[in-house]
């Protein structure tokens, strides 16, 4: 079977190589991969700036955002050969800390935990993958394909889980957000924040192509200027961060009202200093803001994705899925394009 594999720390070694096929244990499912997604972590694998090979060999197949269908499964299982699956990234770690004790192992402590495709464990990038049940999810067979987004969107219904903890006992309460940044991550928020009834505003620095397009349909607003003209704007409560941009997080920081909690979920480049910490540290106390980081997502956030996208426009999510390339063309799945928000790479297009 072909596999991506990649040599973490190294830049330019990824190549798709024929791999033996992975033999299933008692208790696990063997799935057949149909779609995987690709994003930036799996860029900075590739570029050798992130990633971790499993212990004692120098190579790691990639690939987390994954869709597939079962081949095989335990008798006696919740899942069934057919059933469409999406693999959960994070594993815990070994020790385990408190919060992979709990299952709550998207907050591990100790950072001994492994990610498949990321850190230590082999990905979804193959034509054939292993997967433990307790780390399986379903997804709805009528969406097809679009269940590829069901990781990215695991992320943000966790982002928003962690808001509602937050803005529990704060005032206001919530009613409007503003969400920066309108690639996936930033679409998907939005579609999470519009099924919860919010009033949703998304600032993109995009004027044309399909991201004012996809606001407008979702009954977003679309904002292209400034994070503080948006906020006067929207008046949010709560604010997304989906870019990293270092710029823009210090505008979310600054330009936000007080009492106004503020998310990021983006990964920024290091080594610029925008702001002050006494600056911050005074916009933080003096307007009582929040302001917290959110990463990774556990089996409660997957199924909550799940939910989400059965309940989505499918043609909605479809025009979220800009590129799709078959297996055997995957590196131009990341080459970079203008008009690009998600791309697939499709394992059920044969073409050679
Ligand atoms: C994945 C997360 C993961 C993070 C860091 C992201 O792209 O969506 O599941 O925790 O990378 O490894």
């Amino acid at each position: 079977m072909r596999g991506i594999i990649v040599t973490p720390g190294t830049e330019g070694g990824a190549r798709l190589a024929e791999l033996e096929e992975p033999e299933r244990g008692e208790d696990q499912l063997l799935v057949r991969t149909m779609a995987l997604g690709v994003c930036g972590t799996d860029r900075e694998i590739l570029d050798g700036r992130y990633g971790w090979a499993p212990p004692g060999r120098g190579w790691l197949v990639l690939g987390h955002e994954s869709l597939g269908r079962v081949a095989a499964a335990p008798s006696g299982c919740e899942f069934a050969a057919g059933d469409f699956v999406v693999g959960i990234v994070r594993r815990p770690d070994p020790a385990p800390c408190v919060c992979c004790a709990r299952g709550e192992f998207d907050m591990c402590r100790n950072g001994g935990y492994r990610e498949r495709g990321i850190k230590e464990l082999d990905g979804y990038g193959a034509e054939l993958v292993t997967l433990e049940p307790e780390f399986a999810v379903k997804v709805d067979p009528s969406l097809g394909l679009l269940g590829v987004l069901t990781e990215p969107t695991s992320v943000v219904a966790k982002a928003w889980e962690r808001i509602d903890r937050v803005k529990y006992q704060a005032c206001p309460p919530l009613a409007s957000a503003l969400i920066t940044g309108a690639g996936p991550i930033g679409l998907l928020a939005a579609l999470l924040g519009v099924q919860r009834g919010l009033e949703v505003h998304l600032l993109d620095r995009a004027r044309e192509g399909p991201k004012p397009e996809l606001a407008r349909s979702l009954g977003v607003s679309y904002h292209s200027g400034k994070v503080a003209d948006a906020c006067r704007e929207a008046e949010p409560e709560v604010v997304l961060e989906c870019t990293g941009a270092p710029e823009l997080v210090a505008e979310v920081v600054q330009g936000s009202a007080p009492a106004t909690v503020e998310c990021l979920l983006g990964v920024s480049p290091s080594g610029r200093a925008l702001i002050d910490v006494g600056t911050l540290n005074n916009e933080l106390v003096l307007e009582n803001d929040v302001v917290f980081g959110s990463v990774n997502a556990n089996r409660r956030h997957f199924a909550a994705a799940a939910d989400a996208l059965a309940a989505a426009d499918p043609d909605w999510l479809t025009r979220l899925i800009t590129r799709r390339v078959p297996l055997a063309a995957w590196t131009e799945a990341f080459d970079k394009r203008d008009t690009d928000i998600k791309t697939v790479i499709d394992f059920t297009d044969d073409t050679r």
